[in-house]
């Protein structure tokens, strides 16, 4: 259509609200649907955060605020910053935005020029390359077999660097694999980059604290400081603090680009929502308690569920060390067909099937650059998580 701008044609919409859209139609429709497609928690914002929320409101905190946050909240990030990562920011190398996904498009929009190569290693975040492509910069993906734990490899990162190359996009713990960078694995990739000074890092490290059995989690900057003055470093309330839809996200980097960074806000969406980051200040500052015991439950959901899905004819269900998602292949079950004769030829024919055989709604890999296999956001209640396995078994058991 002429009226629409050529920049649509460089995008595909988010597959995983596709599929929550299609799970909640279902469902209005009466059928048993389970979905395990939404990338945010179950549980409820805590109490206190509701409250700071609350109070912000009747203290008259409703007016505009500084473009790039209030100075509370920045020092809350600064102070978070060095406790949890020993990283040192000023107030002028913080921003905050609406939501993590605001920060990183800022950033990219801030900085690539056409023909600019993003590396984006796969199974990616199904926003990285879209983001990439709508600022006009090219993707690059790499793909990262479950063989490597989903985890790029030293030497795929050497080769995919091109003197074209402005950034590389780590995500650790990932969205969709659950994977997450141990500190030798990291350094690893860090020792390659300290070698290429004109390539910048942007570390999202929105799953930062949902890591099990003892994990360690690091980031690029925190171990290798040669890097701090090109490393963007991406976080946000989201996910840890349950708080998706409150809309905050921040990161810390170089002064110069988090300036380039607030010019863009400042002519799009100005401040984010004065009240959400009033609740934000408490998030960072308040009580942490309720993170162990938030993870105590994923652990336990992640461990039933990697479990019950190895038990699926045509499953292979590896143990990730983070998030709230596991990252089955479904590559046993390819080429085989449904009692109803649907003949399965790749990931997308096995979610759309299960779905509708079963009302299991998961997202196909492919749309993470990265399939046979499927997505399933484990942060669902225990109960419908076992239910939906089951039928996940039974759909598998049934193909021919
Ligand atoms: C890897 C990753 N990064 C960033 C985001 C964006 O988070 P938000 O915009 O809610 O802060 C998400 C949300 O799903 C995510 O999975």
């Amino acid at each position: 259509m002429p009226f629409l701008s050529a920049a649509l044609d460089r995008v595909k919409p988010s597959a995983t609200i596709a599929v929550t859209d299609k799970a909640r139609a279902l469902k209005a429709a009466g059928r048993n649907v389970i979905g395990l497609g939404a990338g945010e928690p179950d549980f409820d914002t805590p109490a206190n955060i509701k409250l700071a929320a609350i109070q912000a409101i009747e203290a008259g905190k409703t007016k505009y605020t500084d473009v790039t946050g209030i100075p509370e909240l920045k020092e809350a990030i600064i102070a978070k910053f060095q406790r949890e990562n020993g990283l040192v920011y000023k107030p002028n190398q913080v921003i905050v935005s609406t939501g993590g996904k605001q920060v990183l498009y800022n950033a990219l929009v801030a900085t690539l020029n056409p023909g600019d190569e993003v590396i984006v290693p796969a199974p990616y975040w199904v926003s990285y390359p879209e983001m990439v492509a709508l600022a006009g910069g090219e993707p690059v993906s790499v793909v990262c077999p479950a063989d490597t734990g989903f985890k790029l490899k030293p030497e795929d990162l050497e080769k995919a660097i091109t003197p074209k190359t402005k950034w590389i996009i780590l995500n650790s713990p990932s969205n969709p694999t659950g994977a997450a960078y141990t500190r030798a694995e990291l350094k690893a990739l860090t020792d390659v980059l300290v070698k290429h000074p004109h390539v910048w890092v942007m570390t999202d490290d929105m799953y930062e604290h949902l890591v099990y059995d003892d994990f360690q989690f690091t980031t690029p900057a925190q171990i290798e400081p040669r890097l701090l003055d090109r490393t963007l470093t991406v976080n946000g309330v989201s996910k840890a603090y349950c708080m998706t839809g409150w809309r905050i996200g921040y990161a810390g980097g170089p002064a110069s680009l988090i300036k380039a960074m607030a010019t863009i806000q400042s002519q799009s969406t100005s401040n984010p929502c004065s009240i959400a980051q009033w609740a934000s200040v408490e998030a960072l500052n308040g009580p942490q308690e309720f993170i162990p015991a938030n993870n105590k439950a994923f652990k336990e959901r992640r461990d039933l569920v990697v479990s019950m899905l190895n038990q699926a004819k045509g499953i292979d269900c590896p143990r990730p060390e983070g998030a709230f998602y596991v990252y089955p292949s479904c590559a046993g079950t390819i080429g085989k067909t449904t009692p109803s004769g649907k003949l399965l030829g790749n990931d997308e024919d096995f979610v759309t099937e299960l779905l509708e055989s079963e009302g299991v709604a998961v997202v196909h890999g492919s749309a993470f650059g990265l399939g046979p296999a499927f997505r399933i956001s484990y942060a669902t209640k225990t109960s419908d998580l076992e239910d939906a396995c089951k039928r996940i078994q039974r759909f598998c058991g049934n193909l021919r």
